[in-house]
């Protein structure tokens, strides 16, 4: 894909990297002139990933690191400052292990994981790659809310608690970071065709979800990239603490 260099010379850490969308972030950055580390918690899925955006000739590197676990994220952090020779300056927190249940059937062991991945993951994330992108001199975060921080569905109390508390992350930190001219943005994506969304919903249900987008089909992972890359680059460089809806019109028409 031939597109602008606007991250050239960037160092790039991205969270769920192995698939869906944060591979495609992944690609779209280092197509954009950045060199990517790549974090996944699955170390099989994290190296066929990275073998084969290389073999497509990105300019990526795996780490296999569960972000829930502080000391782990800021280990990782640092030695991917060593490794690829300079200070992280953009940071997707996109990793997500997501469950669904009716509110009275939600248990403990699901809601500590996925708020320890989704919600404690980001801090840990941020935490570690402030102090680099100080000594850059300025710096990108994007966290990966959802739609579903914004409407209410049946099933998913905890994933739109989750995706809500991530934009209010968002617009806090923003405010913090602003001084040490630190950008902290969010994207909501709406229904994004990844293995995780698609093999959710059964046949009948994706027909009608579909049907009910304003823009009459799924988004693709690779849309999803390129809203990235816009927060990532200086195209956005007066945009923080935004809940960026990339839904297809989900959001305005309410479906
Ligand atoms: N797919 C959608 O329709 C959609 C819609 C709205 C928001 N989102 C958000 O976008 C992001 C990506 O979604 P996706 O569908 O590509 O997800 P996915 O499930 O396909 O990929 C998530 C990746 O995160 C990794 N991961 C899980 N736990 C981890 C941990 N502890 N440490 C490091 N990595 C870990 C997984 O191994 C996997 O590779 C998520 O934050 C999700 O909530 C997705």
């Amino acid at each position: 894909m031939a597109v602008i260099q606007r991250l050239a010379g960037s160092v790039a850490v991205v969270t769920g990297a192995a698939r869906g969308i944060g591979r495609s972030i992944a690609e779209r950055f280092a197509a954009e002139g950045a060199q990517v580390a790549c974090l996944d918690i699955n170390p099989k899925r994290i190296a066929e990933g990275v073998a084969e955006m290389r073999a497509a000739g990105y300019n990526v590197h795996p780490y296999t690191v569960d972000v829930s676990r502080r000391d782990d994220v800021h280990a990782a952090m640092q030695k991917i400052e060593a490794d690829l020779g300079g200070p992280v300056s953009i940071l997707v927190n996109n990793a997500v292990a997501a469950s669904y249940q009716p509110i009275e059937e939600i248990d403990e062991a699901s809601m500590t994981k996925m708020f320890s991945i989704g919600l404690n993951g980001i801090i840990w994330g941020i935490q570690a790659a402030v102090p680099q992108m100080k000594r850059h001199g300025s710096g990108s975060i994007i966290n990966l809310s959802s739609a579903a921080a914004i409407h209410g569905s049946a099933n998913m109390s905890a994933y739109c608690a989750l995706k809500a508390g991530v934009a209010g992350l968002t617009r806090a930190a923003a405010v913090e970071l602003a001084p040490h001219r630190i950008r902290v943005n969010a994207i909501a994506p709406g229904m994004i065709a990844t293995p995780a969304s698609i093999g959710f919903f059964d046949k009948a249900t994706l027909e009608a979800r579909t049907k009910a987008l304003p823009l009459g089909r799924f988004g693709e992972p690779e849309e999803m990239a390129g809203v990235a890359a816009f927060l990532a680059s200086a195209d956005s460089s007066y945009v923080t603490g935004v809940l960026l809806s990339a839904d297809g019109g989900s959001t305005i028409a309410g479906t």
